[in-house]
């Protein structure tokens, strides 16, 4: 979509007027064969897997990408503030409203806000908002997408009113115990006058008694703004927010001019203190917590980077089953809802800043993160950067401090960290200019720094990197499959009985982050192509559990007992043979049975580690049993089967939402005559949909070339997952699986109504007489291509300058004849 050339001086002088865009900018652009999308949207998880294209970002095109949409504004919000906002978009981004250049975006990580309100037209004068996404540019060494794939919002609000991430209110303890909630509160006003503001807050619990209120007032001169701030104190102790007991505030902010309520902001707060201790780790309200935590990108199977709400909520309730309590948000800001989830589930959250940069247009980055997610109380630190080869030196350090400042103004309450990935011996180097030391593996250096540096606090951001394909239980180099069993790592990094190994035995280490929680796209590591999804993840890119999944929840999680064993034992064939066998615990001891006979056990089950065992494989039932004090606890069991059947489709949940964003994982798989799952299968399976759409497709192998989108997958070694959208409605949404030689399968799913996301309806091209044209007396015909007559053919003019502006002026300022 290139820029055409302006044909003469005339042309060159209109187009770089306000209002003048040209291309695919331009208000008159004809865009009617373009493909009509819906937000969220990434087309590079559409685009076929291609050798030539860069590897680290999944072997997918990218490139450059366009959107147009109308938009019509109720003449009655004239007046009001008006704004665009875009949550992000993949990579860089252009943005134009009414042929006037508004937004530049200079990462895919950053949301931004363009103030629509002097641009705005009303009524049946429609706005053009024209969008260049430009993902030729990289950010990363992962898989980053293409496009606009997170929310994209209008939001309108008084003349007068409470600006964009305006709220800041972080309750705090003081010294002497007592909570205390600062609150600041930014206003705008787009009106021609200066305006007189009160300012209202209360803090309510769940059951919405306030807790404590107060009250502040500003004058806001016209088109400026101004900050009302005050402190509540709540009377009584709030009950306290952390990963095991998410308790949640409300804090409600109120506008109020002549009396009335004018603008209002409703936020979840919590009441935590999140204190780091240099001998103790973590002390959170005062107890000693480990950080279980994950690294996770954010781009799931099948939809890329433009992962349904629904999607994230699930991926984020599959790390809660998992016993993780943090995740670090690598290596950018992650989608609002991401946060609001992560107060809601009971998550830590590390926040990371994506590129390292001080200067003006990157610390607005990271000073945009900072203001965005303030108020959450799963953000425990903030992270300046992830391994930046400058990390030890001075200058690295001098930039540090710069970023360190720019947080520090806008948020007092949180300690900065970076992850720093060598350097921190050096004389000079970023440990010395941050809160909280950040260690991405060099795990074997953990004592040494705490020996040098006994005060400062530290974890590890980053560690583990272990290999996996999900179900495969031994490595084949040549056809790129890394067992499962937890063997082998990345020279950097060390299996996951290893790592954590090293971080639980280290209480002032305050406890870690493993990549990654999720395989993703790109960074096949430690293959290329064919390999084109990563191989580090606790899960698949589906989020299907590998058996690291056993191993770390063995590991982390402490609110029930849970037992794990794998591989399966569907081994025909290898009848007689010794079969490697890991079986893990969070329970006293363990117990393994081979159809009914004791086959090993252990009094005292080592978490961490786990337990291998060399088993004779017999046909049968293969079983686990954690055990506490003599008694069962927890089961797990592998059955030999025989051959696939049937197809089974089993939903993420029992029902999907009426409105249209709603979505849902659907596995999978195939079972054999006694309905049992069949972990061998590789079935290639065609699907059907009706009152919905398939928006994704995945099967977790790293390997695979098959497209994400359509309605084919291959399982991979048992198991494919389809992402599924209902239509608008209550219409049930019916899935039908079908694979050759297998009994089909079909789930209905029931939908429940369900308000969902506003939305404004998109708005249809109106044909609009965009300009007169002057024809000349004798015309040879319709005229094509018309170029503006040279200004000496119009008469009666003042200035050469204006003769130009009215020969070819938006809105045909020439009148015909
Ligand atoms: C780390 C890096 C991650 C990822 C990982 C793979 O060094 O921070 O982004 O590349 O290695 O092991």
């Amino acid at each position: 979509m290139p820029f055409p050339e302006p044909a003469d001086h005339n042309a060159t002088y209109l187009s770089v007027k306000a209002g003048n865009a040209g291309g695919a900018a331009a208000l008159d652009f004809d865009a009617s064969d373009w493909q009509p999308v819906t937000l969220p949207h990434d087309w590079a998880s559409a685009q076929p897997f291609d050798a030539t294209a860069n590897v680290s970002q999944g072997y997918r095109a990218r490139g450059i990408g366009w959107y147009r949409r109308l938009i019509r504004l109720d003449p009655a919000l004239s007046g009001q503030k008006i704004e665009l906002r875009f949550d992000g978009i993949a990579s860089h981004a252009t943005i134009w409203v009414n042929g006037s250049e508004v937004a530049h975006s200079w990462s895919g990580y950053t949301g931004v806000t363009v103030d629509l309100t002097p641009f705005a037209r009303y009524g049946d004068d429609l706005n053009w908002i024209a969008v260049r996404a430009d993902a030729s540019v990289r950010e990363g060494w992962w898989y980053e997408g293409a496009g606009i794939y997170r929310h994209a919002w209008l939001i309108t609000r008084p003349a007068l009113h409470i600006a964009g991430d305006g709220v800041h209110g972080h309750p705090v303890r003081a010294t002497d115990g007592a909570w205390q909630v600062p609150v600041s509160v930014t206003l705008g006003n787009v009106a021609d006058a200066p305006a007189q503001a009160e300012v209202r807050a209360r803090v309510e619990d769940a059951r919405g008694r306030v807790l404590c209120q107060g009250s502040a007032s500003a004058t806001v001169s016209a088109l400026d703004q101004a900050t009302a701030t005050m402190t509540l104190t709540p009377g009584a102790a709030p009950a306290l927010w952390s990963p095991d007991d998410p308790v949640l505030h409300d804090l409600v902010v109120e506008l109020v001019r002549d009396g009335a309520v004018i603008d209002q902001r409703r936020l979840a707060i919590g009441f935590r203190e999140v204190v780091f201790d240099p001998a103790r780790g973590l002390l959170l309200n005062g107890v000693a917590t480990k950080i279980k935590g994950v690294c996770l990108h954010q781009d799931h199977a099948g939809v890329g980077v433009a992962v349904p709400d629904a999607i994230m909520l699930w991926r984020l309730q599959r790390l809660k089953q998992l016993g993780c309590n943090a995740i670090r948000m690598t290596h950018g800001a992650c989608a609002r809802e991401v946060m609001d989830w992560c107060d809601r589930l009971g998550f830590l959250v590390m926040a990371e800043n994506r590129l390292f940069n001080p200067a003006p247009d990157y610390l607005a980055q990271l000073e945009w993160l900072v203001r965005r997610d303030r108020n959450h109380p799963c953000v425990f630190a903030w992270s300046v950067f992830n391994e930046e080869p400058m990390q030890g030196t001075h200058a690295g350090k001098e930039m540090v401090r710069r970023l360190h400042a720019a947080v520090r103004r806008l948020d007092p309450a949180r300690p900065v960290t970076a992850a720093m990935s060598g350097g921190f011996f050096n004389p000079e180097n970023v440990g010395q200019a941050v809160d909280l030391m950040g260690f991405n593996y060099y795990q074997g250096d953990y004592d040494r720094y705490h020996a040098l540096h006994p005060d400062q606090p530290m974890l590890s951001s980053e560690d583990t990197s272990a290999y996996g394909t999900r179900g495969a239980f031994a490595s084949d180099p040549q056809a790129h499959v890394i067992t499962a069993l937890d063997k082998e790592a990345a020279g950097w990094g060390a299996t996951h009985r290893q790592s954590w190994q090293a971080i639980a035995a280290r209480p002032f280490v305050a406890g870690g982050f493993v990549w990654t929680g999720l395989d993703y796209h790109g960074e096949p590591t430690p293959y290329a192509w064919p390999s084109a999804g990563s191989f580090f993840g606790i899960m698949d890119l589906c989020g299907f559990a590998k058996t690291a999944f056993g191993i770390r929840q063995a590991q982390w999680l402490d609110s029930e007992p849970m037992v794990w064993i794998d591989p399966h034992w569907t081994w025909p064939g290898r009848e007689g043979q010794d079969i490697e066998v890991l079986a893990l615990t969070n329970a006293p001891a363990l117990e393994l049975r081979l159809n009914g006979k004791v086959v090993g056990a252990v009094a005292r089950a080592d978490r961490i580690q786990g337990h291998t065992f060399h088993i004779p494989y017999a046909p049968g039932r293969l079983e686990a049993l954690a055990l506490d004090s003599g008694r069962v606890v927890a089961r797990m069991v592998h059955e030999t089967t025989g051959p696939a059947r049937a197809l089974r489709l089993t939903p993420a949940r029992r029902a999907l939402g009426s409105d249209a964003a709603d979505a849902m994982a659907v596995a999978i798989d195939a079972i054999d005559a006694q309905g049992r799952h069949v972990p061998v299968a590789q079935d290639s399976v065609t699907l059907a949909i009706r009152g919905g759409a398939i928006i994704g497709l995945g099967n977790g192998d790293p390997n695979s070339h098959e497209s994400e989108k359509g309605n084919q997958r291959r399982l991979f070694n048992g198991l494919a997952q389809a992402i599924v959208q209902g239509e608008a409605g209550l219409a049930p949404m019916v899935l039908e699986a079908r694979a050759p030689g297998l009994a089909p399968a079909r789930l209905v799913l029931p939908r429940v109504a369900r308000e969902g996301l506003p939305a404004v309806a998109p708005e249809p091209p109106r044909q609009r007489l965009a300009r007169w044209l002057r024809s000349p007396p004798c015309p040879p015909g319709p005229i094509r291509h018309w170029r503006p007559p040279p200004a000496t053919t119009i008469r009666g003019t003042a200035s050469a300058a204006a003769t130009r502006r009215r020969a070819t002026g938006p809105g045909g300022s020439i009148a015909p004849r």
